[in-house]
């Protein structure tokens, strides 16, 4: 376990030529050197240096730019010589979240064709679509979706691996797509990171045990026949480097550590990865001592390419080219010079397309470098066969839809679910619960899909899906029920805990509602569920045993809740398999999870890690109860050591601005919390319950505003590159009579945004309450600085108005998204 100890280094030596505060790599001699994995075939060498000479300057720039599905058509990829799509994790074929799994195959013939389609003397290059399979093909309604990979760390597995990485390359091929986004082999030392439920663990050990056998089973195995074919597609390891390491656990933040702990800690699941012939590298947004990851050439060229053999491609990340000092969206030579291949442009592409032809034609950017980008592309695409394999619907397994959730798929998931509980506590044995018993099911997360299924499923966010998206699926209550009903039992579903007849036990299922990436980033780790904690409270108080079971993406500070539960079991974010569940509690499966992140013994303990000097978590890196040990715990502290956290992106709800936030009305220039009222008055108003909304009347006398502001600026920054919305929930009562516009602003003279008058004119011959989504990318196309806003919602206007405004929240869209112009 060399690499656990490499952990404890980090207080004591570190290598005098590693600067602290460097951003480049002092010593590549100290990186562990790579062989030749995944070794150069002559003959596709060949092939490549043919199509290369015979290859237009326009195709290699396209070549090497990927565009996201809802911003580039299949005529585009044509047009553009595009070399790849993806799909965000909001971009579907159809538009619909929920787009049928045809329709995926469709489309995926259909953007191949477009790449296929003979141009003059131009060589014809397949296109490569690349999406997010991180827990089963998880954007396809009726996949095997498995636990994300928190949970399948705890079940420290290796072998589980690479059948799950067997399972998801075939539900991909069944709709036609080349490549994952997968796996995550980020090391994650602050659980305050959204992301923390797509790290392995901690510590590298079971990121570095799994990456083999993982892409192995995504790729098949380096030297097969079917490497990259038949059953396999390609693999993506990501994000490269210290992705989980960043300051405050602060998604695209930056790590501030030095060059051996980088080495030591956070890159060793790399080589096993490039060993098994991973074929793609994802550069992460974050940066390593203040300087961004996109354009870091000592690592991306120097340790990956040149120390590490690399022979695949590094693709960016969602614009991260665009973050590189000096750099923006749409032009960004740095990147690649730094050692980048492929730019993840999914909305800037064209823009980048220009500018970086011009940036070829110039020299800027040199034509060796170009060149190599190319050759490392279209050497991965030839590996995979992608010139011979014809169109994804003539491949193996493509539109075999009985495929997607298959028994045996699903019965790969089900083991992985049963293995990833971790049994944090079993007063007086309770565990395993007789299923010939009376049991009632509580929590908001019995019986809801969403939750547990959690981020990265079908949308982004992985909120707002419904039971009917999961077809092939069994929630936690109908995994239950199938068992107790099974041996006699009886099984109540009763999210709000009431019952008639007395239950002999209360299952009560509830945890962390679905995030993604930044959305997810927290101020601490306190777990805060009243209603949950006082349900657990009443069946106790009642003399009825409680069990929990906890969905979360991280480990929390539930100590409350661990009081009033007689067991407590760790289910993370488990996906489609319900039942794995139910064999847990039921002692079908005896628990065999144990924790690969330490439990925190309180609400501010965000980054305690196995090898810290003062290490003193609750539940150590590696503890887990089996139901046969002694899994009494005593009574815990309560007292929660931080301020539970607000939501940053409420502005206003249930009649109230959130935290750090004001309610202003008054002429533009002197705004204030209770003018005069001859301009604009603000009035509370009843929607769906007392004075949950605010009723805004504007006179007409003069020009006036409402807005929303901050008592410190704000930084939208992300939200902005991420795709998110200001969405608004009003009702107009009474149609504007002059322009009127919804602005956020940014300091003196410094604002934009939409005119809305059309809108708000046509929603008030409704008259009914209306949802809309302002993206803000808009926001920054009419000028306003993200990185510091101060309102981020002010409505002017010189006419009158009436409208009441229920609610103001920076979102993942769900209304209808209005366009910027
Ligand atoms: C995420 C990546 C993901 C990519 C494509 C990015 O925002 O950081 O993990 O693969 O989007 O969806
Ligand atoms: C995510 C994408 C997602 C997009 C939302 C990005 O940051 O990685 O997968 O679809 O934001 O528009």
């Amino acid at each position: 376990m060399a690499v656990i100890a490499a952990l404890g280094g980090a207080h004591t030596a570190v290598p005098a030529i590693a600067q602290a505060n460097s951003s480049a790599v002092a010593d590549p001699q100290r990186w562990p050197a790579r062989g030749h994995a995944a070794a150069l075939d002559s003959a596709i060498e060949k092939q490549i240096d043919a199509l290369i000479a015979r290859m237009s300057l326009e195709q290699k720039v396209g070549q090497i730019i990927q565009a996201d599905i809802a911003s580039a058509t299949p005529e585009d990829v044509r047009r553009y010589h595009l070399g790849s799509i993806l799909n965000g994790g909001n971009s579907t074929p159809t538009g619909e979240y929920n787009a049928p799994a045809s329709k995926w195959l469709e489309a995926a013939d259909a953007y191949y064709a477009a790449s296929m389609k003979p141009q003059g003397d131009l060589p014809r290059i397949p296109v490569i679509w690349g999406s997010d399979a991180v827990h089963g093909h998880n954007n396809i309604v009726g996949a095997t979706l498995f636990p994300h990979n928190i949970g399948l760390g705890a079940a420290n597995d290796p072998d589980l691996m690479r059948r799950i990485g067997e399972v998801t390359a075939i539900e991909m091929r069944v709709t036609g797509l080349d490549w994952t986004f997968a796996p995550t082999l980020a090391v994650v030392r602050d659980d305050r990171w959204g992301r923390t439920y797509e790290g392995f663990g901690e510590t590298p050990e079971i990121a570095t045990s799994y990456a083999a056998p993982l892409i192995e089973g995504l790729q098949g195995k380096l030297g097969d026949d079917d490497w990259l074919r038949g059953s396999h597609i390609v693999a993506t390891a990501k994000h490269f480097l210290g992705d989980g390491g960043t300051a405050g656990g602060k998604d695209q933040g930056d790590a501030r550590i030095d060059e051996g702990r980088l080495r030591d800690v956070f890159s060793p699941p790399y080589l096993p990865a490039i060993d098994a012939g991973v074929q793609s590298i994802m550069v992460s947004f974050s940066s390593w001592n203040g300087a961004k990851m996109h354009g870091n050439a000592s690592l991306l060229t120097g340790i990956v390419k040149d120390r590490w053999n690399f022979s695949g491609f590094l693709v960016g990340d969602w614009n991260g080219h665009g973050q590189v000092e000096g750099c923006t969206v749409t032009n960004c030579a740095q990147s690649v010079i730094a050692g980048l291949d492929m730019y993840m442009a999914p909305d800037s592409w064209k823009g980048l397309y220009e500018n970086t032809l011009a940036n070829a034609r110039s020299g800027a950017l040199p034509p060796a470098r170009l060149d190599d980008a190319v050759r490392r592309i279209l050497r991965v695409k030839f590996r995979a066969g992608l010139f011979e394999a014809g169109k994804p619907s003539s491949r193996p397994y493509a539109g075999e839809f009985e495929r997607l959730g298959s028994a045996d798929h699903r019965a790969i998931a089900r083991e992985a679910v049963r293995k990833s509980l971790v049994l944090l506590k079993n007063q007086d044995g309770i565990l395993p619960l007789d299923p010939a018993a009376k049991v009632l099911v509580a929590g908001d997360g019995a019986d809801n899909l969403t939750k547990q299924t959690g981020g990265w499923t079908l949308t982004w966010q992985g909120t707002d899906t419904k039971r009917t998206d999961f077809p092939n699926a069994q929630s936690i209550w109908e995994g239950i029920e199938a068992e107790v009903t099974d041996a006699g039992g009886s099984a109540t579903l009763s999210p709000d805990g009431s019952y008639g007849e007395r239950p002999d036990v209360a299952i009560v299922v509830f945890g962390e509602d679905p995030y993604a990436e930044f959305q997810g980033d927290r101020p601490d780790v306190g777990y805060d569920d009243a209603r949950s904690l006082a349900l657990l409270r009443s069946f106790r108080a009642a003399g009825i045993p409680t069990v929990s079971v906890f969905l979360s993406g991280r480990a929390m500070w539930v100590n409350p809740l661990l009081n009033a539960s007689d067991a407590f079991v760790a289910a993370w974010l488990p996906g489609t398999e319900g039942g794995g569940v139910a064999d847990g509690l039921f002692g079908k499966s005896e628990f065999t999870g144990r924790l690969s992140y330490s439990w925190p013994r309180s609400s501010d303990q965000t980054n305690v890690n196995l090898g810290d000097a003062d290490y003193n978590p609750l539940f150590a890196y590696g503890y887990g109860l089996t139901t046969a040990e002694d899994g009494s715990l005593d009574q815990l502290p309560e007292e929660r050591a931080s301020a539970a956290p607000t939501d940053e992106n409420m502005l206003f709800s249930g009649g109230r601005v959130g935290t750090g936030r004001q309610l202003l009305i008054g002429s533009p220039g002197a705004l204030a919390t209770n003018p005069a009222p001859d301009l604009i008055t603000a009035q509370g108003a009843d929607r769906n319950a007392q004075e949950d909304a605010v009723r805004l009347r504007w006179s007409g006398s003069g020009r006036a505003a409402v807005a929303i502001a901050q008592e410190s600026g704000m930084d939208l920054t992300r939200q902005a590159n991420g795709g998110l919305a200001l969405e608004l929930e009003f009702k107009v009562d009474k149609a504007p009579t002059a322009d009127v516009n919804l602005l956020m602003t940014c300091g003196e003279e410094c604002g934009g945004g939409f005119p809305v008058r059309a809108l708000l004119t046509t929603t008030a011959e409704t008259g009914r309450w209306t949802r809309a989504s302002f993206p803000l990318n808009c926001f920054v196309q009419a000028g306003v600085d993200m990185s510091g806003v101060d309102a981020p919602l002010m409505l002017v206007t010189d006419g009158q108005l009436d409208l009441t405004l229920a609610s103001a929240r920076i979102m993942s869209p769900t209304g209808e998204q209005l366009s910027c112009k």
